[in-house]
């Protein structure tokens, strides 16, 4: 299957090293919105010009070493000041991973204070997105201890596990952000069926609509999002309790109808060298993917 064959690809270490030494090459740079924070902001201020907000993703992956996560921390360090010098409409993404989740808990946590704290005093809001099965617990751990001194912190549930719904009922005061899930997981935890997993991705978004704070609806699926504008006009949900997510570059004329519609959007805009992972990502979850490297390979 090619999602698998993805997969495998995101997670092969040389080839994300090699990657990052040859800068976005095949078609990353569709996708990604640069290598460094000038572009960033850049591209910030362009969707911002038309209402949609961001959330920023300092790309990286495979962190094992204690100089690589103090590298990214301070890295996001530096994009939190510049949202906050330049005013931008924007916050931040992070992986738990990528500030040292798998080195050691107690310096992931160091980290992951230096970077809240800081946000707190801008009033930036921090997402901590979800990834695979072996690190949700550390990771809604982080979040739990976090959580006792900032409010500006919130997380993702990943509708292909069983277990989605009754992490949404403990976390349903904070701002969720839900999702399919991107990862591969086994039968032991997660719906392996598409339909079993959109049934319980519609069910999770009701429900947290319904009960919830602040919900982001994180989805290219049209399907799903006529769903929601549909329940949110029957429930009378104001438009501040919600918003839509997509990720840059993917179904850019949907988002700028969605914005322009009145919804709340919000885009996805990842950056950085270690680009490598994310992308091989999205090409396992939608192989037509594809034909954004075609494109970029024939028209270089
Ligand atoms: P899916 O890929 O299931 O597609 C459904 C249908 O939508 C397709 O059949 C097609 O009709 C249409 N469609 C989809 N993409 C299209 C395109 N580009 N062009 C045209 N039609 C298209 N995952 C995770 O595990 N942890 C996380 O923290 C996050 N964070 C996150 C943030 C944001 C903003 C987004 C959008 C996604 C994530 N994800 C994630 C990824 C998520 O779990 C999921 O893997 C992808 O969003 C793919 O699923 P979709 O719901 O987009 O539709």
């Amino acid at each position: 299957m090619l999602k698998d064959l993805f997969i495998g690809l995101s997670q092969n270490q040389l080839l994300n090293s090699a990657a990052k030494k040859y800068g976005l090459k095949l078609g990353a740079q569709s996708v990604v919105a640069g290598t460094n924070i000038e572009e960033t902001i850049k591209t910030i201020k362009e969707l911002n010009a038309h209402g949609i907000s961001c959330t920023v993703d300092n790309l990286g992956e495979f962190v094992y070493k204690e100089e690589e996560a103090t590298a990214a921390k301070n890295q996001i360090l530096e994009v939190i000041q510049a949202i906050h010098e330049n005013g931008v409409n924007a916050h931040i993404s992070l992986k738990p991973s990528q500030l040292g989740l798998d080195i050691d808990y107690e310096f992931c946590l160091g980290n992951l204070k230096g970077i809240v704290e800081k946000a707190n005093e801008y009033n930036i809001f921090i997402n901590f997105d979800m990834e695979d099965h072996n690190r949700l617990d550390p990771s809604f751990k982080l979040l739990d201890e976090l959580s006792k001194q900032y409010v500006n912190i919130g997380t993702v549930i990943q509708a292909y596990f069983f277990r989605a719904q009754e992490d949404l009922e403990k976390y349903k005061n904070y701002r969720l952000r839900i999702v399919k899930g991107a990862y591969k997981e086994t039968e032991e935890y997660a719906y392996q069926d598409k339909k079993d997993i959109d049934e319980n991705f519609i069910k999770l978004i009701e429900w947290h609509l319904l009960n919830g704070k602040f919900t982001s609806i994180a989805t290219h699926d049209h399907v799903i999002i006529n769903h929601v504008k549909q329940f949110v006009k029957e429930h009378a949900i104001p438009t501040d309790k919600f918003e839509f997510q997509m990720l840059y570059g993917f179904r850019k004329d949907m988002q700028l109808q969605l914005a322009s519609e009145g919804y709340n959007f919000c885009t996805y805009v990842p950056f950085g060298d270690d680009w490598y992972g994310y992308f091989m990502r999205r090409l396992a979850e939608r192989p037509q993917n594809l034909n954004l490297v075609v494109k970029q390979v024939f028209t270089k």
